[in-house]
């Protein structure tokens, strides 16, 4: 049985090639993929996705724009990190196949309203404006969504846009915050456990040791995405964030975390986007999130070599 999912995304080389691990896998059915402002304008995000799904060689993917801004605030781009394409590193086509013309907070609600109830997992790999979005227009899909498995966060790993925030939370925490509180269950994939996941050279090594167009793309867009994390954190290859919820799905087993509360900062100029885990339960605020805290790394690289592979 296929799980059916809705990629929520900033392309963004990391987010990239999560979306190439998905269409890589027959466990997943992607229904769609929703492109959000994060990484780069949304103008270009939802360029992005198309351009990786016609590199897949999956123009059928329907691909939708959703919010160009955050809910309240002023969109913050990371241009420094993924260059101006938000892509840049491999040199892809321009994409032929169309941008869907329904707005993607309006794919969200109406797939979510004719999927049968617990049955689409959301996969939100970029700022959560377009979750936050349907969930605000119409609130009670949060019944019918099975899961919403993310990218964001970071709590003993602290911030990697400012000292204490992830990037994804920081751009919209108004909107992290509707989702935390939404009910939903929730998995996190913060930077505790994605910067575990490194493109070092040896993985990097095995992408371009498969010998076929995507996985040299995918060799190119991970090369290029180290040598700014590289610089700053002086590790051996950068974190490979996005693809980490991807292969949560497909291999739960390699992930480890904890059902505890998690909170937003949506105030505090210092802290703003600061996710706030009660990891050890000093609290009694109710537990909302699975809070991923570790994994293991050559596993993650054994199934998303192998996955890449097959494109
Ligand atoms: O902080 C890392 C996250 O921000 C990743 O999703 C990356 O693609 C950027 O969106
Ligand atoms: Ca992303």
């Amino acid at each position: 049985m296929t799980q059916k999912i809705i990629i929520d995304t900033d392309p963004g080389q990391d987010d990239a090639v999560a979306i190439l691990l998905a269409l890589a896998s027959p466990e997943l059915e992607v229904l769609g993929i929703t492109a959000v402002a994060g990484n780069v304008p949304l103008a270009l995000t939802e360029r992005n996705a198309r351009m990786i799904c016609e590199l897949a060689k999956r123009p059928d993917i329907p691909v939708f724009a959703g919010c160009a801004e955050p809910l309240k605030r002023k969109l913050v781009t990371a241009e420094n990190v993924h260059g101006k394409s938000g892509l840049d590193g491999p040199d892809l086509p321009l994409p032929t196949m169309p941008l869907q013309d329904h707005h993607a907070v309006d794919f969200i609600i109406e797939t979510l309203r004719q999927e049968p109830v617990n049955s689409v997992i959301l996969c939100p790999l970029g700022p959560l404006t377009n979750i936050a979005s349907a969930l605000m227009r119409a609130p009670e899909i949060a019944g019918r969504i099975q899961q919403i498995v993310l990218m964001g966060g970071a709590y003993f790993e602290v911030g990697n846009i400012t000292p204490a925030a992830e990037f994804n939370i920081y751009v919209d925490p108004e909107a992290a915050e509707i989702v935390l509180k939404s009910g939903v269950p929730i998995v996190m994939m913060p930077l505790d456990v994605t910067h575990q996941a490194l493109t070092t050279r040896r993985r990097i090594d095995a992408f371009c040791a498969i010998g076929r167009p995507v996985a040299d793309v995918v060799a190119e867009l991970t090369g290029f995405f180290e040598r700014h994390d590289m610089q700053k954190y002086g590790s051996e290859g950068a974190p490979l964030h996005d693809p980490c919820v991807i292969a949560f799905l497909l291999q739960p087993e390699l992930f480890q975390g904890r059902h505890v509360n998690v909170e937003v900062e949506t105030t505090s100029a210092l802290t703003l986007g600061m996710t706030v885990a009660d990891w050890w339960r000093v609290t009694d605020r109710k537990a909302n999130a699975t809070f991923i805290g570790s994994l293991d790394a050559d596993g993650f690289y054994r199934l998303l070599t192998e996955r890449i592979a097959r494109l």
